[in-house]
């Protein structure tokens, strides 16, 4: 089964078994199938956040589980319930034109639901996990479904307990704790710049949503346009030490304090390394945002981490930083 359109960077890749999986039954099943038929597993959500380095030789397990609830309505809160197929930014237009507020800063983010709390998602100035209650998975190790409040899901800056012990659980539903009257969360300086000096007591989430959207049209490809797996690479993150030694060369460098030292804008850096529009026979560098590698055409997925890794070394040489990638790599 191909799974080139089902991976946002399009790259060619197939898996050896494939299921669509719509409900918990199916995916006990499926995954009672492949321990039966000694087949590995992989979970795929939107294929927004994973390179393919080569064909998948085992069960792939797509996940389509449907539906959005509302929970709990009480006055100004709402509990939005998302099962883990469900698309993620049409969640987020759902519950901003519902009038709920919490996630607008979040639109336009591919992927799934399922998919959101494993890496955390996060923009102009808002993270999932600001607004995520409880996620409910399958734990692997004892076939049972699990309700995880989100304090137990260790999250961070683009990660998670999901992370930390892949492969353990497999998220069935997410749960939104969304607020009519909650302050949104306007100061990230992109959207402050593009709402300007717009009444913004009186903006709607929906509003919010839309501006969020435009802003990142403005820098962010499209996947169905030019493929891509959006940020190829975390901010990193230096010790105060090392900062002072690259502000000392580099006085423009784009930073920001955080609680560990000092996080750097990995985009910064791979602009400054001479990066930005950079493109080969097949991928490049994205010329409005050098954090996202582009499958122009063709590409494969060695093509994409071949190139990651001459970013990364330049990155390296220039600055004596190291960068992370944030897609996760699968296939052999
Ligand atoms: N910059 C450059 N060159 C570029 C792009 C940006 O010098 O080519 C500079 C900008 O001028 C800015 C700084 O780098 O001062 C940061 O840029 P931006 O505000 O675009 O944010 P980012 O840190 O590069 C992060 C997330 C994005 C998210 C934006 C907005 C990560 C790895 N990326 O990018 O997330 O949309 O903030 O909140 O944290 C994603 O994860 O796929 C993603 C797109």
């Amino acid at each position: 089964v191909s799974l080139q359109g089902l991976n946002t960077l399009a790259v060619p890749a197939k898996a050896r078994y494939f299921a669509d999986i719509t409900t918990a039954d199916e995916l006990e099943a499926a995954l009672d199938w492949a321990r039966e038929n000694g087949q590995q597993t992989l979970v795929l959500g939107g294929g927004s956040n994973l390179v393919f380095a080569g064909d998948f030789n085992g069960l792939v397990l797509h996940m389509a589980l449907r539906g959005r609830t509302w929970e709990q309505v009480r006055e100004d809160d709402a509990v939005l319930v998302l099962a883990a197929g469900e698309n993620w930014h049409d969640a987020v237009l759902y519950a901003a034109r519902s009038g709920y507020r919490g996630i607008e800063n979040l639109a336009l983010i591919p992927g799934t639901a399922g998919a959101a709390p494993v890496q955390n998602i996060g923009a102009y100035g808002v993270e999932l996990c600001d607004t995520l209650k409880t996620v409910t998975a399958l734990d692997r190790t004892t076939m049972e479904v699990v309700e995880l409040p989100a304090a137990d899901c260790e999250f961070a800056y683009r990660d998670s307990l999901f992370k930390h012990q892949p492969g353990r659980y497999i998220i069935l539903e997410i749960r939104l704790a969304l607020s009519r009257t909650e302050p949104m969360k306007l100061g990230y300086r992109d959207l402050q710049e593009y709402l300007g000096c717009e009444e913004t007591d009186q903006l709607t989430p929906l509003a919010v949503a839309e501006a969020v959207m435009a802003v990142r049209r403005r820098k962010l490809p499209d996947p169905a346009v030019l493929p891509n797996a959006g940020s190829f690479f975390k901010n990193p993150v230096v010790s105060q030490a090392q900062f002072e030694d690259i502000v000392s060369r580099f006085p423009d460098v784009v930073s920001y304090p955080v609680a560990e030292g000092v996080k750097l804008a990995a985009a910064w850096l791979i602009d400054q390394a001479g990066w930005k529009g950079y493109r080969n026979a097949t991928v490049g560098v994205h010329n409005r945002q050098a954090l996202v590698l582009i499958n122009h055409s063709g590409g494969s997925g060695q093509d994409i981490l071949a190139l990651a890794q001459e970013v990364r070394e330049s990155v390296r040489n220039k600055f004596g930083v190291g960068l992370e990638q944030e897609p996760g790599i699968v296939g052999n």
